[in-house]
């Protein structure tokens, strides 16, 4: 039987810290940190994170503004409207939520965001940054990964952390994190001859695939921290859908020491983490 992380109560815990502090803030600056989410085009999925992010802003007592743009927007307006915002000094953080349809490249639509209000840390200035250890933005959800390893009150420093995904999103920065926290870290993927062997290495395993349940309970060290950060919809035999991690659970959570759960585990962590990095966004500029 292992203990669970539950990013959604880690999650209630930082986020009522974070409540308490936007009065402070307020009185300090003459205003709340104010993010702007972009959502080009109609994904069901996307849309669902959107609404989830602006909510959470608000909850928290920030200012949120959400444009919708029609998915046959061209990349040339896409990128005019990031310069507006840019710009617009009463604009703390922007995020166009991603993936965008394929006439427009997100490599540019990164590139165009302003590294200062670049809330998701994809910007390359923060990317660089983040891999020479300098103070920059950390990507969301593998801030939250480290949050959540943290809270299990284990120390990472020593051990062997395995994180299986290269994604620039996760797998990559969440391997330079825990790096930085000192553990031995190896970065596995589809090509990693004998996966199951080198997953049993973990003590500590992020599984970042998004393959579900590719990850099962032989291939994890008895005790280990588990951290599954995949969301994948897969339909039941009856016709109905649910949300499934990276991680088979079932046969996972008896051999594991500390498991997160899909849902409730990394998901609204990485919400929470889009929140701190809006507030040290608005602080940074402004107190400058
Ligand atoms: N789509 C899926 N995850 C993310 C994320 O963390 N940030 C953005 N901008 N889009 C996403």
């Amino acid at each position: 039987m292992s203990n669970i992380i539950s990013g959604k109560e880690l999650s209630a815990e930082l986020r009522a810290k974070m409540t308490a502090d936007i009065p402070g803030l307020e009185a300090k600056y003459g205003r709340v940190p104010h993010l702007v989410v972009i959502l080009v085009g109609e994904n069901p999925a996307s849309q669902s994170y959107v609404r989830s992010k602006g909510k959470a802003a608000v909850a928290i007592g920030m200012k949120s503004t959400t444009i919708l743009k029609p998915e046959d927007i061209s990349e040339e307006e896409l990128l005019s409207l990031i310069d507006e915002l840019n710009n617009d000094d009463t604009v703390d953080g922007i995020l166009v939520q991603l993936p965008l349809p394929k006439h427009i490249s997100e490599d540019k639509v990164i590139d165009k965001i302003s590294y200062e209000k670049d809330v998701d840390g994809f910007h390359p200035r923060n990317v660089a940054s983040l891999w020479l250890g300098e103070d920059c933005i950390v990507p969301c959800t593998p801030k939250g990964c480290i949050e959540m390893i943290k809270s299990t009150g284990v120390s990472i420093k020593g051990k062997n952390a395995v994180v299986v995904g290269r994604s620039n999103i996760v797998g990559k920065p969440v391997a330079k994190l825990l790096l930085d926290e000192n553990a031995t870290v190896t970065i596995a993927h589809s090509r990693t001859a004998d996966l199951a062997s080198v997953c049993r290495g973990a003590d500590i395993l992020v599984a970042a695939v998004g393959r579900p349940e590719m990850i099962k309970g032989d291939m994890i060290k008895p005790g280990a921290i588990v951290i599954d950060v995949g969301i994948n919809r897969v339909t039941n035999p009856d016709g109905t859908s649910k949300l499934v991690g990276d991680v088979d659970f079932a046969s996972a959570e008896p051999v594991a020491g500390w498991i997160s759960p899909v849902p409730g585990g990394v998901g609204p962590m990485t919400i929470t983490m889009l929140m701190r990095n809006t507030i040290e966004c608005f602080e940074r500029r402004l107190s400058k």
